[in-house]
């Protein structure tokens, strides 16, 4: 290993020796050769030393102080390290190299973080404005006079209270997201009965599953032992509510869902499972997205405001797990989750 140091003292061995030979075969006695030998051996010695340090340690220092004060916090070089090091401009620009690759990839995923802002923004206000749009259309029709018509006014006042509804379901499922997401809601994490749970929303579907004529059904790998789990009951609701609302709504009419229960070590696993249409690949990672929908149309008229998914997601995150979904074109799509298991 080449240091400064290490340099400075071979090239001084090499200049006295080279004397010291040029020296002793001009016959000079030997105690001229050896203070020829001491005197080059310090010369270059100290010369070269000193060369290295101000030349380039001291050069190289600034840099690295500039850039320290151009806030290159990550940079971490002292003078010691320059010394040890063979060669400090390698070692400089081996750091600067790794500073600016950090740098970068910051960058780049700042970037992101402003696409996906602006993107949302625009979904936002897109989603907004259709049902205020609707609603303003229907309020000044009957200002215009349509108020006197007793049928048109019931009819366009029904449709402007069900666009406000629509309104209200994004507005709110926002609100849940965005506190969500800041953490302002923290998960409410104890033990509860998640069968029950699941029973209780299922009977406040019972009237959407009916109309589709769709069969609800409970499947334990257990039998009889109750399924408690540590979580958040508000929540947990609220992720049956969203599966199992999607399973019937995209379901097939007279279709099946099935909530399965795998009981696991530490774990119980739970999957809800249609047998609806599917859904195509290229949708799959994309449904979990806010706004995301594969029918645009259809989901709005049924009420979705398409941030169910991205909810779920986030709440089941919120648990430190992690929701999956598979499918398969006309066979039925399957959403599952693990919760860890608790004691009452
Ligand atoms: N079980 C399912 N079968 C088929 N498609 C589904 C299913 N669940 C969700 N999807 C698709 O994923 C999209 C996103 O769902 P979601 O986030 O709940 O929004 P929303 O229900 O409000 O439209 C839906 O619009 C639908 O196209
Ligand atoms: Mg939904």
């Amino acid at each position: 290993m080449l240091n400064p140091r290490l340099l400075a003292l071979l090239l001084g061995f090499l200049v006295a020796s080279i004397t010291s030979i040029f020296l002793w075969f001009t016959n000079q006695t030997p105690n001229v050769v050896f203070v020829g030998f001491i005197s080059a051996f310090f010369a270059t010695g100290v010369l070269t030393f000193l060369v290295l340090d101000y030349f380039i340690f001291e050069e190289v220092n600034k840099i690295y102080r500039t850039l320290q004060q151009l806030k290159f916090k990550g940079l971490n070089i002292s003078k010691k390290q320059l010394y040890k090091e063979a060669n400090p401009l390698k070692k400089l620009n081996d750091e600067l190299y790794y500073y600016a690759d950090k740098k970068e990839r910051e960058i780049n995923n700042l970037k992101k973080a402003e696409q996906f802002r602006r993107e949302f923004l625009a979904d936002v206000s897109h989603e907004l404005k259709t049902p205020i749009f609707a609603v303003q259309g229907y309020i000044h029709t009957l200002i215009d006079g349509a108020v006197n018509d007793e049928k048109v006014r019931d009819n366009f006042l029904a449709k402007a209270a069900k666009s406000l509804d629509g309104l209200d379901a994004i507005v709110r499922d926002l609100v849940a997201l965005s506190q969500m997401e800041s953490g302002e809601i923290k998960m409410n994490l104890q033990p509860i009965n998640l069968e029950q749970i699941l029973n209780e929303v299922i009977d406040g579907l019972e009237k959407k599953a009916n109309e589709k004529k769709v069969e609800l059904k409970i499947l334990k790998n257990n039998g009889s032992a109750p399924i408690i789990v540590k979580a958040d009951q508000q929540r947990m609701v609220q992720v049956f509510t969203n599966l199992l609302e999607n399973a019937i709504k995209y379901g097939k009419e007279g279709g099946k869902v099935l909530i399965n229960f795998e009981e696991e070590k530490y774990m119980w696993k739970i999957s809800v499972i249609d047998n609806g249409p599917g859904i195509a690949n290229e949708h799959l990672n994309r449904i979990f997205e806010r706004f995301y929908r594969i029918e645009k149309s259809r989901s709005k008229d049924m009420g979705g405001t398409g941030l169910g998914l991205a909810i779920v997601k986030h709440i089941i995150q919120g648990h430190k797990s992690k929701i999956q979904v598979t499918s398969q074109i006309d066979k039925g799509t399957t959403f599952s989750f693990k919760l860890e298991k608790a004691q009452i």
